[in-house]
């Protein structure tokens, strides 16, 4: 156990109650903390799928306009139609991937998918909201459904026009979102009567941020809506007092020069780089959102709250692997965690088309996962999986606010 760390997570999951820090009242909210913890049960399921493999599209192009990966290399996405009634629907997913926030990092990234179409693989996987059948995917199979690649590292925000001779690294992400939605819209999404615009973690990131760019390029009429998976990364402390994700986002709008392509009434609201968080930009967007998170997020809980790279003493790894072998004081942690998650969450000013599907699973998004989206292992909230939840939301059938009852962090299917 951190020394240091722990009592300033103590604290902070004080701090995370109520605005008034009585003492006792403190302690009480701890020990209520800790009693979760030892109520606390798991169990494991094992997930599998039906497989569908779709042919890459290489926007060559594209690079007339610039809008090219890391490398250089032209953009790429994967496309199944659609047929029979979801002819004119159109699901978009942006793949995930993390980010670069320096250029050795960049330069990393060039010498595999997520920097060069050169590295990626000529057909890619389609499951969960991708799936083309009804049993696996009720509602979107028969849609026009198209998975995005990540090349640019930025949550498809960077745009910087310089190339630098020496690393001859491009930052274009921008470019390629808009380049390749464009590609769609000839492809026919210019009459979509339905669409939707969905990512996991950078992807639902990038899904957030784009979200009001993807409801002006359809048609007005158009019934646009966007779903983000895995990607209300907190502005949270680590148990050594750090911010990670804020140093991180800071260093990724400078490098990408993405102030200009995120959206304007946050960016003159407040610093550019703070408008990478959800919990600042999504009250400046107007298309409907629905967002799907673990309340212990297992990316956040690995790099927001403990980065590995201050783990010196590898304390916490067998924990980050394995939620079963955390520590009684670890699973405290992790507990005031998910007070603050959701108390950020709570944060944001309510919004009556806004959808959420929030669990306790300890895990790091899935709606392209067939266990995950639709499935007898899936998660089920108010006994609902989440392409039941999602559909709901999305042709406003019913309740569209879901957060797991469950009190604690628990394993869920993965
Ligand atoms: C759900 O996953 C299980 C494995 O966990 C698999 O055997 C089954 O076919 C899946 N069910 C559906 C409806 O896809
Ligand atoms: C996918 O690509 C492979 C290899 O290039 C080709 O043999 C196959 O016909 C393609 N499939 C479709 C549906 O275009
Ligand atoms: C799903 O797509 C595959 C590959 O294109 C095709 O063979 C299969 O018939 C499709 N299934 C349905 C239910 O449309
Ligand atoms: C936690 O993050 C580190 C560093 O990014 C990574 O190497 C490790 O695989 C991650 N662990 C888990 C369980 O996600
Ligand atoms: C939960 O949903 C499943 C499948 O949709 C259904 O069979 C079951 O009866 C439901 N359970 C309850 C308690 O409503």
């Amino acid at each position: 156990m951190p020394p240091l760390g722990f009592g300033a997570v103590l604290a902070k999951a004080a701090a995370a109650g109520e605005e008034d820090g009585d003492g006792g009242e403190e302690r009480t909210k701890i020990f209520l903390l800790a009693l979760l913890v030892l109520l606390c049960t798991t169990h494991h399921v094992v997930g599998a799928e039906d497989d569908l493999n779709v042919n890459i599209t290489i926007l060559e192009s594209a690079t007339a306009q610039g809008a090219v990966c890391l490398d250089g290399s032209p953009p790429a996405y994967h496309l199944h139609r659609g047929h029979g009634t979801g002819l004119d629907n159109w699901i978009i997913y942006l793949d995930g991937g993390g980010w670069c926030e320096s250029i050795p990092e960049c330069l990393y990234r060039t010498t595999t998918y997520l920097g060069s179409t050169r590295k990626m693989g000529q057909q890619g996987f389609f499951s969960g909201i991708l799936h083309n059948t009804s049993k696996e995917n009720p509602e979107f199979h028969n849609w026009n459904r198209v998975r995005v690649k990540y090349c640019d590292g930025s949550s498809f925000t960077g745009d910087v026009e310089q190339v630098n001779p020496e690393n001859k690294l491009y930052f274009r992400g921008a470019r390629i979102f808009k380049a390749i939605m464009e590609d769609l819209r000839s492809k026919g999404m210019k009459n979509a009567e339905n669409a939707i615009l969905s990512g996991t973690s950078a992807g639902g990131l990038a899904t957030i941020l784009n979200c009001d760019k993807f409801k002006c390029i359809l048609p007005e009429n158009a019934r646009v809506k966007c779903v983000a998976d895995a990607s209300f990364f907190i502005n949270g402390k680590s148990i050594y007092g750090t911010s990670y994700t804020q140093e991180m986002y800071h260093n990724i709008v400078n490098l990408h020069e993405s102030a200009k392509n995120l959206p304007l009434a946050c960016t003159s609201a407040m610093e550019p780089s703070l408008c990478f968080f959800p919990e600042n930009v999504i009250p400046y967007i107007q298309t409907p959102l629905f967002v799907i998170n673990s309340i212990y997020d297992s990316w956040q809980i690995n790099n927001t709250l403990v980065p590995p790279y201050l783990d010196t003493q590898h304390a916490w790894k067998g924990c980050i692997k394995s939620i079963g072998s955390c520590t009684s004081s670890q699973l405290i942690i992790i507990q005031a965690f998910g007070v603050e998650f959701l108390k950020t969450f709570e944060g944001l000013p309510p919004c009556f088309t806004r959808g959420y599907f929030l669990t306790s699973c300890y895990s790091h998004g899935g709606i392209r996962l067939t266990s995950h989206w639709f499935n007898t292992s899936s998660p089920r909230l108010f006994n609902k999986t989440i392409a039941e939840a999602v559909a709901d939301w999305y042709f406003e059938r019913a309740e569209i606010q879901y957060i797991d009852p469950y009190p604690c962090v628990r394993n869920c299917t993965q």
